[in-house]
Parts: C-alpha cells; sequence; structure tokens
C-alpha cells in the first residue's frame, strides 16, 4: 500500500544531483520566538535537581508511566522539565541555543503545556516563552477532560499534573529546507520530547508522549490555527503511582 507518505520520502530525498541550493532570503526568515505580549506573565524560577541522577540511572529508570497519583507537582519541578526539554543552553556569536538540537538551529517547536496540577499555578493553558523562560497565561480554567478527549480518550492526559503540547511553526524551517522541512521538524520533536522524557525521570517524575490525537482539536485547545502552525506531538507528566 502506498501513500502520501511514500510520496513524501521520495520525493524529499536528496540525491548527489540534486541538492536544492535556492538562495535564502535573509529578509523574509521568520522569527525564531514566538510571542503573546497581551498574556500574563508567569515568572520561573531557575532550579537546580539539588542531587542530580546520573544519566546511566535515568536512562535505564525511563518508561513510559500512563498512572499517576493524584497529587501536584512544584513549579519548580515544571520550570525545570521546561528548560530541560527545550530552554536555552549557551549563547555562541550572539546566537541562542537551547537544551535539544535543532536543523540549522531554525528550533520550529513551541512549548504549551496544559496545566492540571501544579502548586501555586492556576489550571490552564500556558506559552512557554523560552526566551524570558517565563509561562504565558493563555486560558485560565480546567481542561482535563478536553485534553484526554483530544487525546483520543487517553485518560492519562486528565490525571496528568500537566501536559506537555509541542506544535510545529512550519515556515520557520520551510525558508530553509523547502518541503524537506518536515523531516526535521518531526526530528526536533523527537528530540524535545526525549528531552522531557528523561529529565522528568531525574526529577522522579513520569511521562507518556503521545501521538495520539485528534490535531484539530488539541489545536483549538491552544488556539492555533492548524496551518501554519499545528501541533505534533504531546506528553503526559505526573508523579508515578
Ligand atoms: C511518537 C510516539 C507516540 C506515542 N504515542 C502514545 C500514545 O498516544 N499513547 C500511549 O499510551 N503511548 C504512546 N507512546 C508510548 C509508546 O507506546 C512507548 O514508548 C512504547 O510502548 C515503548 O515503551 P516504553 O516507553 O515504556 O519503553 C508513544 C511513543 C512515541 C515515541
Amino acid at each position: 500500500m502506498s501513500g502520501i507518505g511514500d510520496k513524501f520520502q521520495q520525493e524529499t530525498k536528496y540525491e548527489p544531483s540534486r541538492i536544492p541550493r535556492h538562495k535564502l532570503l535573509w529578509d523574509a526568515k521568520p522569527a525564531l520566538y514566538k510571542e503573546y505580549p497581551e498574556s500574563q506573565k508567569i515568572e520561573l524560577s531557575s532550579f537546580d535537581p539539588n542531587q542530580p541522577m546520573s544519566l546511566d540511572r535515568t536512562l535505564k529508570q525511563r518508561k513510559s508511566v500512563r498512572d499517576f497519583r493524584q497529587q501536584p507537582i512544584s513549579k519548580e519541578q515544571l520550570s525545570y522539565l521546561l528548560w530541560a526539554s527545550t530552554g536555552i543552553q549557551r549563547v555562541e556569536d550572539g546566537h541562542e541555543f537551547r537544551t535539544a538540537p535543532s536543523a540549522g538551529a531554525l528550533y520550529p517547536i513551541e512549548t504549551y503545556v496544559i496545566v492540571n496540577d501544579v502548586i501555586d499555578l492556576e489550571e490552564g493553558v500556558y506559552h512557554y516563552s523560552i526566551k524570558a523562560h517565563q509561562l504565558e497565561q493563555l486560558k485560565p480554567g480546567q481542561f482535563r477532560q478536553e485534553i484526554a478527549a483530544a487525546a483520543l480518550g487517553q485518560g492519562m492526559c486528565a490525571t496528568a499534573a500537566v501536559v506537555f503540547v509541542w506544535p510545529g511553526v512550519f515556515e520557520r524551517c520551510k525558508w530553509k529546507y523547502g518541503q524537506r522541512a518536515y523531516r526535521y521538524i518531526y526530528l526536533d520533536a523527537g528530540h524535545i520530547a526525549e528531552n522531557l522524557a528523561l529529565a522528568s525521570v531525574s526529577l522522579n517524575l513520569g511521562s507518556c508522549e503521545v501521538g495520539a490525537l485528534y490535531d484539530n482539536q488539541v489545536n483549538a485547545i491552544l488556539g492555533i490555527d492548524g496551518i501554519e502552525e499545528s501541533v505534533l506531538c504531546m506528553a503526559a507528566v505526573g508523579i508515578p503511582s
């Protein structure tokens, strides 16, 4: 059986005879950071786990966790998970680089969180401002049932303390790589998701990636258009039961 995916895989192959060499339009380079200037900003403290878990132990313990205790995580833990998954980690020659690699350092993935149960943080939908290491509040209120329904009814999204949601802003990467960008965008999301999975283990939290979702239901919860920016995957995080 062949379909659009097979066609995509074939038509976006690089061959020695087929490497696109178009000129980059620097004036049209999309912004690296999405901002919600009207939103209420929530400061996130920097947080260092006081007894860091070794990478070897973290790798041995990582597994998908789908059952969570009905207990909140702390705002500091959330702050660390946001930074560890996709935060700014160094500046070189004026360029901000992040904890996860990204093709061409174009960083097409945005991070939103559905907060179900975090100490000192109102329930609701937030956008992570990577540059400022702040949360931007988009919608206050309870979204646990809505996000679980949008994940094909997977209850872990309702019982998790927080659900990370990762959409791609496609033009950021297409600007340079054209249609091949989609390969890189999916890979970028995977790197961020694995960073989150390992960081969760290192804080004795559990997480499970979620790829089974109704794209436009999730997009509607975030308030994004599903065309320029559309969800790729999510992860539920909480205290393992
Ligand atoms: C891209 C991707 C999407 C996934 N989607 C789901 C999902 O929607 N629901 C779920 O329960 N697990 C999901 N998982 C978790 C896998 O089922 C899990 O990683 C796999 O069974 C291996 O188990 P482990 O993670 O415990 O090692 C997903 C994992 C990945 C990488």
